[in-house]
């Protein structure tokens, strides 16, 4: 058993789990805050591993393998979660205005499926105050930053309001993300219809370009496992169309299919975003279609059930030239992303590729699904 084993075992997972997040995330800031401490950290958890290296949306990462937007929502965390290894940080969500969010709890552990439920609702500090946070710091990790709508906002004015967010937020922002397929705000979903997405990206994409002249920011969409198929394809076509940069695939599940969990813990928790291992074969199945529709012309970033190397390796094959977790990181602990890199470095030297580039799709070009 890792020592995190037994802190998760323990204590951890007797606390409310949103606290034990706050415990954790304050453990990792901590640590950052120390140079010298942060440069051990880094060290022991973060090893350089030239030949993971990708280009992805016109920037060059040490690796393929990010934190999903939800862990850093409001961007005060980025250095101490580099120094344990990931390759980029996407914070967020970030709304126009700061919200409390839902009432708690709001966040729950379902250990047998190594699975989350949240229904947080996007607390946050609002776009300002994250943009100001995001302007000072000192030069990093690569950074996405993911906007959504402001729960007090009518749907009707959903575009103003991710629009005053992109306003805030290019400028400091490596790659920015719609968020339109979270489950937590009343609507919002809704605008993954592509005759309320075209004119969103629109009205974005637009907004960027006037807010930074000299950068064509990447922008990428970030969709639900809950879509239809027919649906996930119109968002194929969309992103051809309007050129957008990326999709990432996938946010949490609505469903409660297939869980080891007893239906009593799960009815306990209530109402939010399944995240974890049993959005796995969604998440993948979602990603794969995208690629097939899509290849390499939009950048894909797989997400949703990711727990290995071998999960990370999978979606690689699959079409994704990036991948991210979050789940996997809260019951792996801060080993997680080392174990990760490992594995992929030796998966890499044992495949016929040189890159990991050369990884990207090759499964659904050979029809193998691993190499
Ligand atoms: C999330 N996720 C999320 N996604 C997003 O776009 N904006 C957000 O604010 C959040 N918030 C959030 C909070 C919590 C507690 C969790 C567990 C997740 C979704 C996350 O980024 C990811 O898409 C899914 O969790 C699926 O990946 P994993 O967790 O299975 O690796």
């Amino acid at each position: 058993m890792s020592p995190y084993d037994l802190l998760f075992s323990t204590v951890l997972r007797r606390m409310d789990a949103e606290r034990a997040h706050a415990l954790g995330f304050g453990l990792i800031r901590a640590g950052a805050r120390a140079p010298g401490l942060r440069a051990l950290v880094r060290a022991r958890y973060a090893p350089a591993r030239p030949e993971l290296r990708v280009r992805a949306l016109g920037l060059d990462l040490p690796g393929p393998f990010g934190l999903a937007a939800g862990f850093d929502k409001n961007a005060v965390g980025v250095a101490g979660l580099a120094a344990l290894g990931f390759d980029f940080v996407e914070i967020g969500t970030v709304t126009a205005r700061p919200q409390p969010g839902n009432p708690r709890p709001r966040l729950f552990r379902l250990t047998r499926d190594r699975a989350l439920v949240n229904r947080m609702g996007f607390n946050n500090d609002g776009s300002a105050a994250v943009a100001a946070r995001l302007a000072g710091r000192p030069r990093g990790p690569v950074v996405g930053v993911n906007i959504g709508k402001t729960k007090a906002v009518p749907e009707s004015e959903a575009v103003a309001d991710y629009v005053t967010s992109t306003e805030r937020l290019a400028p400091h922002a490596d790659y920015l993300v719609v968020n339109v397929s979270s489950p937590n705000t009343p609507g919002l979903r809704d605008l993954q219809a592509a005759d309320r997405l075209r004119p969103l990206l629109t009205a974005v994409r637009e907004a960027a370009d006037r807010a930074v002249p000299g950068r064509r920011v990447p922008l990428l969409v970030k969709i639900a496992p809950d879509l239809a198929d027919e649906d996930v394809d119109a968002v194929a076509d969309l992103a051809l169309d309007l050129r957008l940069d990326g999709v990432i695939a996938t946010n949490t599940t609505i469903a409660r299919d297939g869980l080891a969990t007893d239906p009593g813990t799960v009815e306990a928790a209530g109402a939010g975003g399944l995240s974890g291992a049993p959005v796995k074969e969604r998440a993948l199945a979602v990603l794969r279609r995208l690629y097939a529709r899509v290849g390499d012309r939009v950048t894909l970033i797989g997400v949703g059930g990711v727990e290995t190397a071998d999960d990370v390796w999978e979606r690689l094959l699959a079409g994704a030239t990036l991948v991210q977790g979050y789940t996997g990181f809260v019951y792996a602990g801060p080993g997680w992303v080392r174990a990760i890199h490992r594995g992929l470095a030796e998966r890499l030297a044992a495949s016929p590729y040189a890159t990991l580039a050369e990884v990207v799709g090759a499964g659904a070009r050979t029809g193998r699904e691993a190499a």
